[in-house]
């Protein structure tokens, strides 16, 4: 949550150097700004002043903002796109926040916990806060200690001193950038739980809440640990700890092309993603097994006798995150016959978990940066657990913190609905589960190759499916004016489901239901009234131990009462056609597989229809793409 961006550039005409920091950061701002639409703002040094404009709203707001009041050229900067957490999105709560007499100006990702007490504290000394944020409370709290503790002087370290001095007051998780007046060629950043990278040019450095900050001028980044400080000048990046002694980053080189997060085309990022999906799929399998169907997994580096050793499995996740986590239990208790529990990684900690050496944590996270997740990983790992990420955001914390990382190769996703990284997220548990099944004996090794050879067919049919998308959008926008839509599926058809309403209640505002086809008769199935649509994922009829019958019994169940069915239907299902008022087709597969199809005319159907009513597909409301707060 939140974007954040830092620019110094060279004043001296040499290569790349000397870009207008306003530019740069406006820049950064739009490439991050799915991390958070509620305000922008910007602070730049030039002529010995701080100049700083911010405003609520997306933005396009601040940029409105800036061509009627325009910023003076210079050659460092700051810039935040914000995700409210302390105060409404306001133009006075919108970052960056001043102090020192407006010599300083700082911006925030995160939230400090102990803000309260600081604020008084303060306030007893005659600061006067103009906003409602936390982040006032942490500039003020700077400027304070630069002023007041070191006089104000630059020569001691100056404002990096000071940053040191207020990290050290400050708890919580936050990622601060501030520039000072005194020090017009420098930004100062900390960083404590909340994400930050280094962009090194040639002439110039970067800093970003990710990588989209500055990928339009370089591909070198530097991962910073955990309570770090980084300076950064034209030419130099300093990285200390939080009392002053240096200390490292990790240098990586960017690999993904600036392109693949552009719409090509498409209307919205979120359709585009949706069509990236059989090459998110495609790309998160290759290079992952040989011609004999063995899996080699080799960057995942945990010894293979601990894994041998596993009697647990818990997969720890948020959100979508979660439903694929749902849909790996199915398939790895099937292939590898080992209990695997899936959990909210919010409500795990809090709840004194049975977690111990021969546990493995599987978390799933698209951005590496959620919260909630993290601190469930630390808190496993703390009991003695070994874990593995399953991760879509190369160099981010979660898979750094780690004991082992399989990447999902979906490409940036900058929709803040997840769609394509969730296929990719399932992909990946599925090679998780193969390779457990194949280090333990669970399965032959044709076994696996078959399991394979399906799972390669996927991004042709996933492509079909995208290929006949125009009866499910005509479908999506008809129903604009539904008020709520329920979702029915069993087995890896229930996560499915779940998925669909979540995508239904994040991009139209429509309330919204995903429930087990057999509980509807325990409760849920009072919701039904004539006219009330329901979507069934309906499972092959093939295969000896199928749902089919069952799930067609529970569509009558719900017709009977006049609910409006819609289904998705395993093409040559003709029998379930008699059941429904609409069926959409996706192209046979193996039942364990299925969510990497049936999940995609449910994407469709809520763009469409979120569409239709006039939406921002790419920001829905109140969301964030990276909930980096507990
Ligand atoms: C829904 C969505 C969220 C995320 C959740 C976890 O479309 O995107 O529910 O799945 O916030 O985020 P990650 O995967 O980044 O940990």
């Amino acid at each position: 949550m939140c974007g954040i961006v830092g620019y110094v550039g060279h004043s001296d005409g040499r290569v790349n150097a000397g870009h207008n920091a306003l530019g740069v950061v406006l820049e950064g701002l739009r490439r991050l700004e799915y991390r958070g639409y509620d305000s922008a703002g910007i602070a730049v040094v030039a002529d010995g002043t701080i100049s700083s404009r911010k405003k609520s709203g997306k933005l396009s707001n601040l940029i409105a903002e800036l061509e009627a009041s325009p910023l003076p050229e210079s050659l460092t900067g700051i810039g935040h796109t914000r995700w409210a957490t302390h105060g409404g999105p306001t133009d006075q709560n919108a970052h960056p926040h001043l102090s020192d007499e407006g010599k300083l100006a700082l911006i925030h990702n995160g939230i400090i916990e102990n803000f309260a007490e600081l604020k008084l504290e303060l306030v007893r000394k005659g600061v006067v806060f103009q906003s409602e944020t936390d982040t006032e409370v942490a500039a003020a709290l700077l400027g304070d200690i630069y002023r007041n503790q070191m006089g104000g002087d630059a020569a001691k370290g100056g404002l990096t001193r000071a940053m040191e001095l207020a990290c050290q007051r400050l708890e919580g998780a936050f990622t601060l950038l501030a520039i000072h007046a005194d020090q017009p060629d420098v930004v100062v950043a900390a960083r404590r739980n909340s994400p930050l990278v280094v962009g090194l040019g040639e002439g110039e450095n970067f800093l970003g809440s990710d990588v989209s900050g500055f990928i339009d001028y370089t591909r070198r980044a530097v991962e910073l640990g955990q309570d770090q400080i980084v300076t950064i000048t034209a030419d130099a990046v300093e990285i200390t700890d939080f009392y002053g002694a240096p200390a490292e980053g990790k240098e990586y080189h960017v690999n993904w092309d600036p392109a693949s997060a552009e719409k090509g085309g498409f209307p919205s990022f979120m359709e585009k993603e949706i069509h990236d999906q059989p090459d998110a799929v495609l790309q998160t399998l290759l290079g992952r097994s040989d011609i004999h169907g063995n899996l080699t997994l080799d960057e995942l580096r945990v010894d293979p006798e601990l894994l041998k050793s596993v009697d647990k499995i818990i997969v720890l996740a948020c959100g979508t995150s979660a439903y694929a986590g749902q849909v790996a239990k199915y398939a790895i208790e099937h292939w590898c016959r080992i209990p695997t529990e899936v959990e909210l990684s919010h409500e795990f900690r809090y709840r004194d978990p049975i977690v111990d050496e021969n546990t493995l944590i599987v978390s799933i996270s698209q951005s590496g940066e959620t919260m909630d997740t993290l601190m469930a990983v630390r808190y496993a790992k703390e009991q003695g657990a070994k874990t593995v990420s399953i991760c879509n955001t190369n160099g981010s914390t979660i898979p750094r913190e780690s004991d082992a990382v399989l990447y999902t190769h979906a490409g940036p996703e900058i929709a803040v609905a997840s769609t394509k990284a969730f296929l990719a997220q399932i992909t990946a548990a599925y090679l998780l589960g193969l390779y457990l099944a194949q280090l333990r004996g669970n399965k032959f090794q044709g076994e696996i190759k078959d399991i394979l050879a399906d799972l390669g067919k996927i991004p042709a049919k996933v492509q079909h499916i995208l290929d006949n998308e125009d009866q499910i959008k005509e479908l999506g926008r008809s129903m604009a004016d539904a008020k709520s839509v329920l979702f029915l599926g069993r087995h890896v058809g229930f996560p499915v489901a779940m998925e669909g309403a979540l995508k239904l209640k994040e991009l139209a505002y429509i309330h919204a239901e995903g429930f087990a086809a057999g509980e509807l008769k325990h409760g849920p199935i009072a919701l039904i009234e004539e006219g009330q649509p329901v979507f069934v994922v309906v499972p092959s009829p093939r295969g000896r131990n199928s749902l089919h019958a069952k799930v067609v019994s529970n569509i009558q169940e719900v017709r009977a009462r006049g609910a409006r069915t819609i289904v998705i239907a395993e093409e040559g299902d003709e029998a379930v056609k008699a059941y429904a008022e609409h069926v959409f087709y996706i192209p046979e597969t193996p039942t364990l597989l299925a969510p990497l199809l049936t999940t995609v005319p449910l994407q469709i159907f809520a763009l469409a229809l979120a569409s239709a009513k006039g939406y921002d597909v790419d920001q829905p409301r109140n969301l964030a793409k990276s909930v980096t707060v507990e």
